[in-house]
């Protein structure tokens, strides 16, 4: 797998999700970065990944990252977090090209943000179950207490639209009461969608809660990784900067999708195998 040669410049940077969730990585990323051309792959057809086995989620996420380095990408972002933390410490070593997780940005951040030393973490089941936000958390301070809760039905009804009203509200105070009671100041949303559920979190868990967002996060940690590799695009902004690949293009995918990225999502191109 090393035969990649490190990208130039002027390659687009590569962005994988699961499925549509990591358009809010890229919004970020857009933001961060607007001089640079983007590939988003989702795997829509195998969606979701948060409750699959961790063989799977290995396979799955090797193969995407193959998908994008032959689109020559210069950059790979893994904005899924379930791939992040399942896969990326196992195979990054395989790969010459820069491959960049949304669980260490995070990390740095609410170590560096709490001041009670209690950090929540939200996230799929197969995330909170791989402790590898825990793991990360205490390998830069051991001290840190870390209380974390996966919240399985949060994915769904974002994907609905669901982002307010009652029954929203009743599932964040369901899933998010014992990480309150434990009086936590800072809570990492360790999930592509949970950024469009950051109102409902912060009216329940108070206004003082520190939310960690990985897409932002991560968008800062690939520009000061490109710009270290001497990878940072130097032109002008481009016209399209953002061409979007999925497995499956069901007839809501581009209204969901342009829910998450912010604005209409377009260039949208379906693969088979
Ligand atoms: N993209 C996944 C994540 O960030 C959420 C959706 C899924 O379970 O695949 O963990």
């Amino acid at each position: 797998m090393g035969r990649y040669r490190m990208g130039k410049s002027d390659n687009p940077v590569g962005v994988f999700d699961s499925g549509i969730g990591g358009l809010t990585v890229v919004k970020e990323l857009l933001r961060v970065l607007p001089q640079e051309r983007f590939i988003y792959f989702g795997d829509t057809a195998r969606v979701p990944y948060g409750n699959k086995s961790k063989e799977t989620i290995i396979r799955f996420t090797l193969e995407n990252i193959l998908f994008l380095l032959k689109q020559d990408v210069k950059l790979v972002v893994i904005a899924c977090n379930t791939s992040s933390s399942i896969a990326l410490p196992l195979i990054k070593q395989y790969f010459r090209i820069p491959i960049l997780g949304v669980v260490i940005p995070a990390v740095k951040e609410s170590v560096y943000a709490t001041r009670n030393k209690r950090i929540g973490i939200i996230g799929t089941r197969a995330t909170i179950e791989s402790g590898t936000y825990e793991r990360e958390i205490h390998r830069l301070d051991p001290e840190i207490k870390v209380f974390a809760k996966s919240c399985p039905l949060f994915v769904p009804l974002i994907e609905e639209g669901w982002l307010e009203g009652n029954v929203v509200e009743k599932v964040v105070r369901d899933y998010l009461a014992p990480l309150k009671e434990k009086e936590i100041d800072t809570l990492i949303l360790a999930c592509t969608h949970y950024p469009l559920l950051k109102k409902m979190i912060k009216k329940f868990m108070g206004k003082e809660i520190l939310l960690i967002d990985s897409a932002r996060e991560v968008a800062i940690e690939a520009k000061e990784l490109l710009n270290q590799e001497s990878l940072l695009y130097a032109g002008k902004r481009r016209a399209s900067a953002l061409a979007c690949y999925v497995t499956d293009k069901s007839d809501i995918f581009q209204e969901i999708g342009s829910r998450f990225l912010g604005r209409r999502l377009e260039n949208i191109h379906e693969i088979k195998d």
